[in-house]
């Protein structure tokens, strides 16, 4: 995918001439524009930019709104996504903008085996999302955080391998302390069960980090929502139907209930088509809305 190899590092020479991943078929006139180098505004159809602070959500969905198949099946956002490679290469780009990938250590748990980088989602792009970070003068990848209440997580996760920040309660932190590896942060917000995401957000941003993907599950989400610090939300329709039995198969949103009483709007300000997928870009709209930023 990397076309100019004059910013490449020695050992990533250009091999592949840029190829078109998303289409683009509407955008809002005005967004921020990011200059993305050449072989990533091919694939992704265009430039993509953000107004900085961002917290931005990036979730696959199937037609029937389901984006977890259940506790017993891990990495279901693959299974939902058919891993289907414009989905990977969006996640790629989110990751190369972000200074943090945040996730619940729900999607720790039923996630054997990732790595919250660009590049492991999308090999082929990742001297090109390299170049990017470079140009944004960010380091060479997105920190991990991950929120957990009960600090009940697998320690020897390969995705903690590089370092990763814990924001916990103090109970967590007693058990996370003795256990992780000691490249990891452990941060210690409250006494739970529930961390205020504002405080999250803070020991974030505490750490110079102004981009935050959540690439969290529904219950992280939904307390993103609940609390409005979402500016954006990144959402793939992948043409598949999940289907639900009687099991926990929930949408976007877990733990709250929002409609009838409360209105939650979001604004379509950008829309891809790869194939039969689609790639959709919303704003939250929190204008006016008690508790929303600034
Ligand atoms: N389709 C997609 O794009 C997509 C994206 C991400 C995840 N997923 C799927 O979603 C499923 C996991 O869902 P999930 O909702 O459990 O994931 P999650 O939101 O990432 O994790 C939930 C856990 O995170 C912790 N947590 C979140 N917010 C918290 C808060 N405010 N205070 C304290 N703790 C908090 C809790 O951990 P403790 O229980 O340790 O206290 C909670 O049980 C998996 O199947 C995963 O594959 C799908």
């Amino acid at each position: 995918m990397a076309q100019d190899n004059a910013e490449h590092p020695a050992g990533h020479p250009a091999v592949q001439a840029p190829v078109e991943l998303l289409n683009l078929l509407d955008e809002e006139v005005g967004l921020r524009r990011g200059g993305l180098p050449a072989a990533l505004a091919t694939a992704y159809g265009g430039d993509l930019g953000f107004t900085e602070p961002c917290v931005y959500a990036n979730f696959v969905v199937s037609l029937d709104g389901v984006v977890a198949l259940g506790p017993q099946y891990p990495s279901s956002g693959s299974a939902i996504s058919g891993g289907a490679p414009a989905d990977r290469f969006v996640m790629g780009l989110l990751r190369a903008f972000a200074d943090v990938v945040l996730i619940g250590a729900g999607t720790l748990r039923t996630s054997p085996g990732h790595r919250w980088t660009p590049e492991h989602v999308c090999p082929a792009a990742s001297a090109d999302f390299a170049q990017l970070r470079r140009r944004r003068g960010r380091t060479a990848g997105p920190e991990l955080a991950v929120v957990t209440a009960s600090g009940d997580v697998p320690t020897g996760h390969p995705g903690l391998n590089g370092g990763a920040l814990f924001l916990t309660t103090k109970a967590g932190a007693r058990l996370l302390d003795e256990r992780l590896p000691a490249t990891c942060t452990v941060v210690a917000l409250g006494e739970g069960p529930v961390l205020r995401m504002a405080d999250v957000l803070r020991a974030i941003g505490d750490r110079g980090h102004t981009m935050v993907l959540s690439e969290g599950g529904p219950r992280l989400f939904g307390h993103l929502v609940r609390d409005r610090l979402a500016d954006e939300l990144f959402l793939t329709l992948s043409p598949v139907v999940a289907g639900r039995a009687g099991t926990s198969r929930p949408g976007l949103v877990t733990g709250l209930e929002l409609l009838p009483s409360r209105r939650e709007s979001a604004e379509l300000v950008g829309v891809r088509r790869s194939g039969s997928y689609l790639f959709l870009r919303y704003r939250l709209d929190h204008r006016g809305q008690p508790g929303s930023r600034p």
